[in-house]
C-alpha cells in the first residue's frame, strides 16, 4: 500500500500516514502523526514496526501501548547529530523521562548516547539499572527529599539545584561526608526562571517568574555566592527550561541570552562553570492543525542563538551545550490501542463509542484538554462516514478522548488507535476505578517485546490491608 495519499481523494485511515516525500530517516518524527514505520497491510490493518496493530491487540489485551523503536532510535539521533552539526564545541542531549520512564526507553535512549533527566528517587533507580551512566545523569525537582539526593549524590549524579532548600541540603549532606567517591566534590547546576513567556497551556508553562521552579533570576548573585563559599559543592552550570509542546522557536532564541547573561554573572561571583542546559519543551504534532519545527529547526535556532549570545558576551569561551527534551523525543513514537465496547446514538445529538481505557491511561485531555487523532486501526481503507465521540470506561463525564473524531461506522470489537501516546500517558497513568495500567510492546522489523506487564486486579489489591475488626461479616 502507498503511504503517501492525498486527504483529498481518500477519507479514510490512510489520511494519517505520512504525507512527505521524504524517506523515512530524514523526517522529524514530531511532525508526524504517526510513527515512522506506520503502513497499512493487504487485510486494510494498520501496521507499526511492521507487526499488526489488530494483532498485536489479540495477543496481548487492550489498551495497549505500542512503541516503535525506530521512530525513537531516530529522534534521538536526530536531536544528537543537529547538535553535533550545529555547535561548535561540546554537546548532550539528555531525555527527559517525566515523558515515560522505563527500563526499555531509558535503555534505548542511553543505547543512542543520550542522558537522562530525572525527578525523583524512581526515575534515578529506573535510569540507573537501564543501565545508564550516572555521569549522565541529572536529578531535578522543585522538592528533592534529603533521601533523594543523598541517592542521586552516591550514585555519582549531578543535581540541578531548584531552591535555598536543595542547596542547604546538598551542603549539610556534603559536611556529613556524602559524596560519590571520598573527596569528589558534587556537581550542582543552579536552575533559573529566565523570565520567558511562551505560548502553551497555562499548566505547562514553566519559564515566567511567577513559577514554582527555578530561582527568581534576582536571587542568583546570592547564590553564586553561597556556592562560591562550599568547599564541596562544584557549581558546574546553569539551567532553565520555558514550558513545554512549544511551537514556536522565538522563545529558544531568547533564552540564549537569559542564560548566558546569568552564567557571566557565575564566573563574576568567582564560580567556574562549565555547562549550559537550555532545558526541553518542544511541541509535537498532535493533530492536523499542529505544525511544530523539525528537530533540526530547533537545534540550528538553540545552538545559533548559544554562540551568537556568547559572542555578544566578550567572547565567552562557549559552554558545553545540553538540552533534554521529553515529548518530542517519545511522543510520537508510540500509539495507544483500545478495543470498542458500547455504542451510544443520541439521534440528532451524538453518537458515543466508548472504549476499553480513558482518563487512567491517558490523562491528557481532562487534565489539558488535549486533543487527539483516532483511526480505526482494523478498518483503515474505510470510508469515514461518523462522526463521534470517543469516550473512555471511567466514571466522570469529562473521560472524553476525542470529541467529534470522523471514524468508518464501528462497532463493539472494532480496534481503535490514538496517536501521539509516547509522552505523558504512562507516565501519568493511574489506576482511577481500580483499573489495571495497560501493558506497553515496543515493536521493531515484525518483532513485539514486552516492556510493561500489564497490570492485574491482583496487583490493585496487593497494598490494600483490611483491619480484623473490618473482616469478612459471616
Ligand atoms: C525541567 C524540565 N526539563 C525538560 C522537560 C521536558 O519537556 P518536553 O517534554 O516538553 O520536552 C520538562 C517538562 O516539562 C521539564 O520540566
Amino acid at each position: 500500500m502507498v503511504l503517501t495519499q492525498s486527504i483529498e481523494k481518500v477519507e479514510s485511515g490512510l489520511q494519517y500516514l505520512s504525507k512527505s516525500q521524504e524517506p523515512r530517516e530524514s523526517r522529524s518524527p514530531n511532525q508526524e502523526l504517526l510513527p515512522l514505520t506506520a503502513s497499512v497491510n493487504s487485510k486494510n490493518h494498520l501496521e507499526i514496526g511492521g507487526c499488526d496493530v489488530t494483532d498485536l491487540v489479540e495477543q496481548f489485551g487492550s489498551p495497549l501501548y505500542i512503541l516503535d523503536e525506530e521512530t525513537l532510535r531516530a529522534t534521538s539521533r536526530q536531536y544528537r547529530e543537529a547538535f553535533k552539526r550545529y555547535y561548535p564545541g561540546e554537546t548532550q542531549v539528555l531525555y527527559a523521562s517525566k515523558a515515560w520512564s522505563c527500563l526499555a526507553v531509558c535503555a534505548i535512549a542511553a543505547d543512542e548516547g543520550l542522558g537522562i533527566d530525572v525527578v525523583s528517587a524512581g526515575e534515578i533507580k529506573t535510569a540507573l539499572k537501564a543501565g545508564v551512566n550516572p555521569d549522565k545523569i541529572y536529578f531535578h525537582g522543585n522538592n528533592k527529599s534529603r533521601e533523594e539526593i543523598k541517592l542521586a549524590v552516591t550514585s555519582g549524579c549531578t543535581i540541578i539545584a531548584d531552591n535555598w532548600w536543595d542547596l542547604e541540603n546538598l551542603a549539610e549532606l556534603a559536611k556529613l561526608g556524602v559524596s560519590h567517591k571520598a573527596g569528589e566534590r558534587i556537581r550542582v547546576m543552579v536552575r533559573f526562571t529566565p523570565g520567558i513567556e511562551c505560548h502553551t497551556h497555562d499548566y505547562i508553562k514553566t519559564g515566567q517568574i511567577d513559577s514554582k521552579f527555578g530561582f527568581d533570576p534576582n536571587s542568583l548573585k546570592d547564590v553564586f555566592i553561597y556556592l562560591n563559599k562550599q568547599p564541596s559543592l562544584s557549581c558546574v552550570g546553569l539551567h532553565a527550561h520555558i514550558g513545554s509542546q512549544i511551537f514556536e522557536v522565538k522563545p529558544h532564541h531568547d533564552l540564549a541570552d537569559a542564560i548566558v547573561k546569568a552564567f557571566k554573572a557565575a564566573i563574576g561571583q568567582g564560580l567556574k562553570p562549565t555547562e549550559i542546559n537550555i532545558g526541553g519543551g518542544l511541541g509535537i504534532r498532535y493533530t492536523e492543525s499542529d505544525d511544530p519545527p523539525s528537530i533540526d529547526d530547533w537545534a540550528k535556532t538553540v545552538c545559533d542563538a548559544m554562540v551568537a549570545a556568547c559572542n555578544n558576551n566578550e567572547k565567552l569561551p562557549l559552554p558545553k551545550l545540553l538540552c533534554e527534551p521529553g515529548r518530542s523525543l517519545v511522543g510520537s513514537a508510540c500509539v495507544t490501542a483500545y478495543t470498542v465496547g458500547a455504542k451510544k446514538v443520541i439521534p440528532g445529538i451524538r453518537t458515543y463509542l466508548s472504549v476499553d481505557g480513558g482518563m487512567s491511561d491517558n490523562p491528557r485531555p481532562i487534565t489539558y484538554q488535549s486533543v487527539y487523532r483516532v483511526l480505526a486501526a482494523n478498518k483503515m481503507s474505510a470510508e469515514l462516514t461518523e462522526t463521534v465521540t470517543v469516550a473512555g470506561k471511567h466514571c466522570e463525564s469529562g473521560d472524553i478522548l476525542i470529541k467529534d473524531a470522523k471514524l468508518p461506522e464501528c462497532q463493539s470489537g472494532d480496534i481503535l488507535v490514538v496517536t501521539a501516546t509516547g509522552a505523558y500517558n504512562y507516565s501519568m497513568a493511574s489506576n482511577y476505578n481500580r483499573v489495571p495500567r495497560p501493558a506497553a510492546v515496543l515493536v521493531k522489523d515484525g518483532k513485539v517485546d514486552t516492556i510493561v506487564e500489564r497490570e492485574t486486579d491482583e496487583d490493585l489489591l496487593r497494598f490494600d490491608r483490611l483491619p480484623e475488626r473490618l473482616g469478612t461479616k459471616k
